[in-house]
């Protein structure tokens, strides 16, 4: 974590800034101080989302158009999945103070729950393109259920225990 003052945090009235000061909960894998996960995850949560919207088009039209961009959205929402969640690993793994939080550990399993029902659906979709209704449309809900889930843990993560976040007194 950068150099910052202690006894101008321990003054704050914050307790997210009060805990910051006591573990080191910087992000390990980040972009000039920004954490490149957080930059990530914005394509799993769009793109599952965007697959139920999708897949109810589908159900109400009948249409086949939608069934090949739903294809095409499960494949984008399972693989950014999975590259967000190298990207936290690494940073759950390399970092004692992610470590040690239990928010921390209760999101990368909401995460692991998502992307694994993420690649089903989108494997679903390759090999049995006609089972979308009602298979597909039902992972299509429990993703959006569990990107709901992993985002708000996530979002814990950084806004009520700092994870990530730079804190540096202006000079
Ligand atoms: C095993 C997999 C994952 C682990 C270990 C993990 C870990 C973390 C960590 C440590 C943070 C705090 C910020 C940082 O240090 O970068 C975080 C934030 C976050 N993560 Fe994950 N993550 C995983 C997968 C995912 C996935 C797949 C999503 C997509 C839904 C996701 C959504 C979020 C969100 C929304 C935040 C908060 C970002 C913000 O509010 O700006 N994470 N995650």
């Amino acid at each position: 974590m950068a150099n910052y003052d202690k006894d101008f945090i321990k003054t704050a009235p914050s307790p997210v800034l009060l805990e910051v000061t006591q573990l080191d909960t910087g992000s390990a894998v980040a972009l000039v101080g920004h954490p490149i996960h957080v930059m990530m995850v914005h394509f799993p949560v769009a793109f599952v989302f965007a697959l139920l919207g999708i897949d109810l088009i589908y159900w109400w039209s009948g249409d086949d158009f939608w069934v090949r961009v739903g294809l095409w959205t499960a494949g984008v929402a399972f693989w950014t999945g999975v590259a967000a969640s190298i990207v936290g690993t690494i940073e759950l793994l390399a970092v004692r103070g992610i470590r040690l939080l239990e928010a921390s550990w209760s999101h990368a399993v909401a995460a692991m729950t998502l992307v694994a029902i993420a690649g089903a659906n989108w494997g679903l979709r390759l090999a049995y393109p006609e089972s979308i209704l009602p298979h597909g449309l039902t992972l299509s809900c429990m993703a959006a259920v569990m990107v709901g889930f992993a985002g708000w843990h996530g979002g814990n993560l950084v806004f009520h225990h700092g994870v990530g976040v730079l804190i540096e007194p202006k000079s």
